[in-house]
């Protein structure tokens, strides 16, 4: 115990993906993640030649630091590391003044995780360019809410599919006697004190997030943010993600009536992620003010008009909650829920043309020269 307080509660949860490379892992049931990170490179090349301002002193350089936040094992990172180091690369090549050195250019990469990720198995999987030694790789265990680097020290900075998980589930939801007690496992968008204490949440957690990179920024210095949130308006329950985790809840409440899991632990699960609206997004980037909003657009997602298959469903969503869920329920109860998902996922397909789109955005920060 620690000020009243059970130690654990102090410290930062983290929920890793699935880890290793078997076939329930992150490594083999991230195409979503890829898929949307492939349907940015061409934007991301082209604000990077464009924003990267070689003509400051700070840019003119042999050797730049770049970090992957919310970096997972792969191999997703190693894909958004290659492309901007490309970009650099090639920035150095059509620039006057720096095109002799755009051969002899490095890169210390930075790959941060919460860290409990599978950080072996990331490094066992590394592409050649480490071998070749014009990058340096190295793992930054640690929350990104808080700052994980030096200041002033990092020139490109990136993150994809990881701000929608807070750093906890809102203390409101969690309390039996607030207003905000629910009994959902996601913030559906339907009750206002739920909404309002999830909102809460992700103010202070982007907030924390955007104010430890403009510390970690050298003034100049560029970050690329990709992720999903909701078009303004459109409730998390009416898109297939939020139909997916009711669904997930109704199997844990059939578990708990099959005395597999109890009531009481279906109850007080709540999924410590939340996609905002896109303009609370904004507001919240707005609000810290050390940044210019480059680029802020919603971008296509490849798969967005796909029927996706259940099987695709399944594998992808227990490759991400398997952590949040095998911390709350204990290790058991994982093959046990995800065969029930699969049945009834099987018996009630998603009606993915009922559903709202949900959306997804690419933004380009840019950080302040004072
Ligand atoms: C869905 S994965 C995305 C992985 C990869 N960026 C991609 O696009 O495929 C989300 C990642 O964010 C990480 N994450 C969540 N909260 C974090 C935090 N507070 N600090 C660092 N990493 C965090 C998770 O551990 C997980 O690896």
């Amino acid at each position: 115990m620690a000020n009243g307080k059970p130690v654990s509660t102090l410290l930062q949860s983290s929920y890793p993906m699935m880890g290793g490379d078997g076939p329930h892992s992150y490594i083999r049931n991230s195409t979503y993640q890829k898929a949307a990170i492939e349907s940015v490179k061409t934007s991301a090349k082209k604000a990077i030649l464009a924003k990267l301002d070689l003509k400051t002193s700070i840019f003119n350089l042999s050797s730049y630091r770049i970090a992957d936040f919310g970096c997972s094992v792969g191999p997703n990172t190693f894909d958004v590391i290659e492309n901007i180091i490309e970009t650099i690369k090639l920035k150095h090549q059509q620039d006057e003044t720096n095109r002799n050195n755009h051969e002899n250019l490095e890169f210390h990469v930075f790959f941060n995780d919460q860290s409990d990720n599978d950080f072996n198995t990331l490094f066992k999987t590394l592409p050649r360019y480490h071998i070749d030694r014009e990058v340096f790789a190295c793992g930054v265990p640690g929350s990104f809410f808080g700052r994980v680097f030096p200041r002033n020290s990092l020139h490109i900075g990136h993150t994809s599919y990881s701000i929608h998980w807070l750093s906890e589930a809102p203390e409101d939801v969690c309390n039996q006697n607030s207003q905000a007690w629910k009994k959902n496992i996601q913030c559906t968008n339907l009750v206002e004190e739920v909404t309002e204490a999830y909102k809460k949440q992700f103010k202070k957690d982007m907030g924390a997030f955007i104010e430890a990179r403009a510390q970690e920024l050298v003034p100049g210095g560029l970050m690329i943010i990709l992720g999903l949130c909701l078009p303004d308006g459109v409730q998390m329950i009416r898109t297939w993600k939020g139909v997916v985790h009711e669904m997930i809840r109704d199997c844990l409440v059939d578990m708990a009536k099959s005395g597999i899991t109890s009531v009481e632990k279906v109850e007080s699960f709540n999924l410590p992620v939340y996609f905002p609206q896109f303009s609370e997004l904004k507001e919240v980037i707005e609000q810290n003010g050390c940044f210019t909003i480059e680029i802020m657009e919603e971008v296509k997602h490849p798969m967005e008009d796909m029927l996706l298959s259940n099987d695709f469903i399944t594998s992808s969503y227990r490759a991400i909650f398997h952590g949040v869920i095998e911390e709350h329920f204990g290790g058991g109860v994982i093959d046990e829920l995800f065969d029930r998902f699969a049945k009834k996922l099987n018996k009630d397909p998603v009606d993915f043309f009922k559903c709202q789109k949900d959306m997804q955005y690419f933004i380009l920060l840019k950080r302040k020269i004072y």
